[in-house]
């Protein structure tokens, strides 16, 4: 597909590692978000952001292209996690993916040590057997490295892409 590139912010690597295998499977350019500046000549743009407090900033950037594809990037299990609240804040247009991520508490910032410290007070209070698998990733991930970033997470982001440029040679015959 022409005139489509791949734009991600990442602060611990995982969205850039997914950004990146992207690239390479569409063969298209890929940009860090700060470093963007003229987005007028691509018709496609997937973005890539990390979901940090419940939240993915950036997405306005992108308000005016005209095909977009989002995926987030968190610790939470996307099959059994509800996305609602989170995909009502991106452009109603885009085309969302949730994948996950990873999370090395050794590498964190000094804001986002604190962050976590806190995090796990709260979840700590509730009693184990009311935790969620999502609670006990993020307790897990409070003292630990974890890791779910997988490449073939990326394949129903590749297969919406293949099916965005066959509908568009339809339309072109
Ligand atoms: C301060 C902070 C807040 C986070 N909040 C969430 C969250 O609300 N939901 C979630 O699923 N993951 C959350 N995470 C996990 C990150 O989304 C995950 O580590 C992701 O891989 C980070 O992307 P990056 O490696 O590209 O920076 C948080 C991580 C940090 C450091």
């Amino acid at each position: 597909m022409k005139n489509i590139a791949v734009i991600y912010k990442s602060k611990y690597g995982a969205t850039k590692k997914y950004a990146e295998w992207l690239a390479n499977e569409l063969a298209c350019p890929i940009f860090e978000f700060s470093k963007t500046k003229d987005l007028s000549k691509y018709e496609t743009v997937i973005y890539g952001c990390p979901i940090l407090a419940d939240t993915i900033s950036g997405a306005k950037k992108f308000a005016t292209i005209k095909t977009l594809i989002i995926f987030t990037v968190g610790l939470r299990n996307p099959s059994t996690s509800n996305y609602e609240a989170i995909t009502k804040t991106l452009p109603a247009k885009a085309k969302v993916f949730h994948l996950r991520g990873a999370l090395n508490p050794a590498n964190l910032s000094p804001l986002h040590k604190l962050g976590f410290k806190f995090l796990k007070n709260v979840l700590s209070k509730t009693p184990i057997e009311n935790q969620t698998e999502d609670d006990k990733t993020l307790l897990d991930a409070c003292t630990k490295k974890v890791d779910f970033t997988d490449k073939s997470a990326i394949l129903p982001i590749v297969k919406h892409i293949k099916e965005l440029e066959k509908a568009i040679s339809v339309d072109k015959l």
